[in-house]
């Protein structure tokens, strides 16, 4: 019978003739095979009959060759594992180049691997960081699913850009070198094949609010796409945002969910990762003992995880945080790139960072935020100046997720547009929520590759997405 790696150092059925298909990961003393297929990170050893086994076919036994083995699970002679295979067949599946394959059985820099990202899974790192994320999905569906949301599909091609930001990637049919003009002398989008721009999704935030005000509560998890021109470590072109939207909730339900939705599915992982987990904490421990004391983690991977799957979120608002900037050290001794002045002011990852990482030690649940640094769906507050948003900052990350309340009010929301000079004749199905049995509501997204940044310990975006597109980056 065909099993998995995982299923074979799991399952007792020792002494039973067993098949199993995987890739070789090192080969030593023309006896000892280590074969992953995947299924974990754990190897199984494979113990060849040499004597029996003719020399072509041993040669042919190179790490990344596909192989294909029969033989016997039995209880295993040799030190670091429980169980292993006597092989009493080989066949080679697809063979490997020894001396060209890029994955050699060493230590490769992450680099190097992001340049072999089609190949990179096959370590012990990548394969680890791919399995949480799938699990990490996994846990967000069943969260939301146990807890009555609906998932909704929004568009990824929209007419729309909810942010504002004005970071989208246009989506055009139109002959770039000969596109159709109008009578001004400009592109006539009339002409292409919407009828009009269309541009990438940045946020599913405002059809899922459409879905939110008939269906309950909902959530999006798809795909989003910012033309912002930010190389950073935190940044993708393209990333997966989650997004609820529920209505009758108010801002301080908003951060309830928000807060529960995070520790349940790190909780998730928790459980069910642990080998993965065990491995990336001892990478991440190792990746530690290369930087100077002062800037090493107190805590290991897992326990970072536990630490906020078990203590609360700190909630403070946008003014409180920034009277602790104000009186902040870096700040008044000018460390910081950016000082902070006055009210009003607009955070920097650096301010950020510090109330995480330095002041509170704990994820921050900031809200409260100056209206005109926010988008123009938020709620106003009753001070004219504030909105009911939110951003929760994690150590080590920054921003995690972003949210608000929605305005509910239409003469007010109008009004904001009209400031903005946002078009009420684009965003009328919007208006129409506002005009057609209104009510508070709120929701949030969450930036998925920050969270498998978290919950894997990586440092850098890139390496927990399969294939990252960046600025001058759309490999593969
Ligand atoms: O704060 P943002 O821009 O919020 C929205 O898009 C809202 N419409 C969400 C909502 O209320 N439904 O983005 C949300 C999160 C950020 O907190 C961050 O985690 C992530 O998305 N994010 C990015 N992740 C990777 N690369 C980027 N370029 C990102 N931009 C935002
Ligand atoms: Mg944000």
């Amino acid at each position: 019978m065909s099993y998995t790696v995982s299923q074979l150092l799991t399952q007792d059925i020792t002494f039973q003739p067993i098949e199993i298909k995987g890739w070789v990961r090192g080969f030593r003393s023309k006896r000892f095979i280590a074969l992953n297929d995947g299924s974990t990170i754990n190897n199984i050893q494979c113990v060849v009959d040499f004597e029996n086994t003719d020399e072509t076919t041993l040669k042919r036994i190179t790490t990344g060759a596909a192989i294909h083995i029969k033989g016997e699970l039995v209880e295993s002679q040799g030190k670091g594992q429980t169980v292993e295979i006597q092989v009493t067949s080989i066949e080679i599946l697809g063979d490997s180049d020894p001396d060209e394959y890029p994955i050699q059985p060493k230590k490769h820099t992450l680099e190097f691997l992001r340049e072999n990202a089609h190949l990179r899974t096959r370590t012990n790192t990548f394969s680890a960081v791919m399995r949480l994320r799938s699990s990490l999905s996994f846990a967000v569906h069943k969260y939301f699913n146990e807890n009555g949301f609906y998932y909704m599909h929004t568009p990824i091609i929209t007419a729309s850009d909810a942010e504002g930001a004005g970071e989208t990637f246009r989506v055009s049919a139109l002959d770039a070198k000969n596109p159709p003009l109008d009578d001004d002398g400009n592109v006539d989008h009339k002409k292409d094949f919407f009828g009009k721009e269309t541009n990438l999704t940045v946020s599913g935030q405002l059809e899922a609010e459409t879905y939110a005000m008939s269906l309950g509560k909902v959530y999006t998890f798809g795909p989003t796409f910012r033309a912002e021109n930010s190389n950073t470590s935190r940044h993708l072109s393209e990333f997966w945002m989650i997004e609820p939207e529920v209505a009758f909730m108010d801002l301080a339900g908003n951060m309830d969910l928000a807060e529960d939705f995070m520790k349940s599915i790190l909780a998730y992982v928790l459980e069910h990762n642990r080998e993965d987990l065990e491995f990336l904490d001892k990478r991440l421990l190792d990746e530690e003992k290369t930087k100077p004391q002062a800037q090493r983690s107190e805590m290991s991977l897992i326990e970072k995880i536990k630490f906020v799957v078990d203590n609360n979120f700190k909630r403070v608002s946008y003014t409180e945080a920034i009277d602790i900037l104000k009186n902040s050290k870096p700040n008044k001794k000018k460390k910081f790139n950016y000082i902070i002045e006055e009210w009003g002011a607009d955070l920097q990852s650096e301010h950020e960072r510090f109330l995480v990482e330095k002041h509170f030690k704990c994820p921050v649940i900031l809200f409260d935020y100056p209206a005109n640094i926010k988008a123009f769906y938020m709620r106003l507050n009753e001070d004219g100046k504030t909105v009911r948003a939110m951003d929760i900052l994690f150590p080590g990350i920054g921003e995690m997720v972003g949210g608000s309340q929605r305005e509910e009010r239409l003469d007010v929301l109008k009004e904001k547009m009209k400031a903005l000079d946002i078009s009420e004749e684009e965003l009328w199905w919007y208006l129409d929520l506002r005009k057609y049995g209104t009510a508070v509501h709120s929701g949030f997204g969450l930036g998925f590759e920050r969270l498998v940044m978290f919950a894997t310990g990586m440092g850098n975006i890139r390496d927990v997405i399969p294939y990252p597109r960046t600025p001058q980056n759309a490999e593969f």
